[in-house]
């Protein structure tokens, strides 16, 4: 994104341009707060009505967590920008209400996605997203400044932290504390990160695989595997290209994927349908396929993610192996809800899974939990 695009998306935000949450009031982007004792009070006072909030940012989905509230948002992470005749852009829409919008825009638009491969690609969108979201939170009030807990990749360089952190203080945060994703996830699933033991939590996003070793409320080893579950609805793309001569888009492929997909070869049959345009007579097409045959597809996307899982364990000191032989592996991320997933994992591994409940959200259920324990929030938030 072009630096005159963050200006004027946030002009426009700002100025109530054109999204339907605006007040018309100035930009929160235009409060920061000087570092002076009666500012310093002033935030203070703020604190005490602001609702504080955890945010998971995920390539696909952007959960934000309210204390006292639970979950208040799962969006897609996605804007819609459109620039007028004179270059002006402006966000038309974000979340679930730009996702109609992907691969359909007019010449004048676009749809953002400020997140790829489960890093920030785009700060300038990112920022704008949060600023929305925070107020579509907080209602109107543009003097709510919260505290924000944002969960961050493990391994995030400096610089991304600190961009991270620019971005929430720019959306209205008063006070901004990072904590390592592969934690939350541990603490989401309920795990008990405070232990000397390791566990072994694989992360199944959309944009990427993190696989984790927690122990002592750190992350003690890891990798990571490039594309996640949306590499899946890649390697299905590209099976029904060369295997029925079919073009379908990446959207098609994940409802497939979704509906139908399993990742394990012996699967119960079961038949459903692709449509997308002939690659040989350039027209509209629709073709029948199974579940093993999905799973076929799959496969070069998941052999990956057992590789990394066993490259993990021979990396990891020999006592936290030995934890994780014990223990196995628990699954979270959206991903991880693939029929089959832990049977085949676990097959190539030979180590238990355990797939956490409603796992799209044990990242958010994991930052959740330590807006209300200051404590383990203390133990786990880096510097
Ligand atoms: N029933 C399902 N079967 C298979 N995959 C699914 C299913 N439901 C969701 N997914 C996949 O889960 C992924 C989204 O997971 P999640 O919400 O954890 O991603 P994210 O947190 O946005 O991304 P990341 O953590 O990589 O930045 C998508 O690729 C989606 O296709
Ligand atoms: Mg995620």
């Amino acid at each position: 994104m072009t630096a005159p695009l963050a200006k004027t998306l946030f002009s426009e935000v700002a100025e109530g341009g054109r999204w339907p949450l605006n007040s018309g009031s100035p930009s929160l982007l235009s409060l920061p707060l000087p570092p002076s004792p009666e500012s310093r009070m002033f935030s203070a006072v703020l604190g005490l009505f602001s609702q504080d909030v955890a945010v998971d940012l995920g390539t696909a989905r952007t959960r934000v967590h309210q204390r006292g509230l639970g979950l208040v948002c799962d969006q897609a992470t996605l804007l819609s920008v459109q620039t007028d005749v004179r270059g002006r852009r402006s966000v038309v829409a974000i979340g679930d209400d730009a996702l109609p919008m992907l691969g359909r825009t007019p010449q004048d638009h676009e749809v953002v996605a400020p997140i790829a491969g489960g890093r920030i690609t785009d700060f300038e969108a990112c920022e704008a997203l949060l600023l929305q979201l925070i107020r579509e939170i907080h209602g109107r009030n543009r003097w709510m400044r919260p505290r924000m807990v944002v969960a961050v990749p493990h391994g995030a360089t400096p610089m991304e932290t600190r961009a991270i952190r620019d971005s929430c203080e720019s959306a209205g945060a008063r006070e901004v504390q990072l904590v390592p994703r592969p934690v939350a996830a541990a603490v989401g699933a309920e795990l008990p990160v405070e232990c000397a033991a390791g566990h072994l939590v694989v992360d199944i996003g959309a944009g990427i695989t993190e696989v984790s070793v927690v122990a002592l409320h750190g992350v003690v080893s890891g990798c990571v595997v490039p594309g996640g579950s949306g590499g899946l609805d890649a390697s299905l793309a590209k099976w029904l290209g060369r295997e029925r001569a079919l073009l379908v888009g990446s959207e098609t492929a994940r409802r497939l994927k979704e509906t139908l997909g399993s990742a394990d070869v012996e699967a119960e049959p079961a038949t459903g349908e692709a449509r997308g345009r002939c690659l040989r007579a350039g027209v509209p097409r629709s073709v029948a396929i199974t579940r093993r045959e999905i799973a076929q597809a799959l496969t070069p996307g998941i052999t990956p993610i057992a590789d990394a899982i066993r490259r993990t364990l021979e990396q990891a000191p020999p006592e936290l192996a030995s934890d994780i032989v014990d223990n196995g592996m628990v699954l979270v991320g959206g991903g991880a809800v693939l029929d089959g997933l832990d049977r085949t994992l676990s097959h190539a591994t030979g180590l238990a899974v355990v797939v956490a409940d409603d796992p799209a959200l044990a990242v958010a259920r994991g930052v959740g939990r330590m807006l209300d324990e200051p404590d383990l929030l203390a133990q786990v938030a880096t510097a």
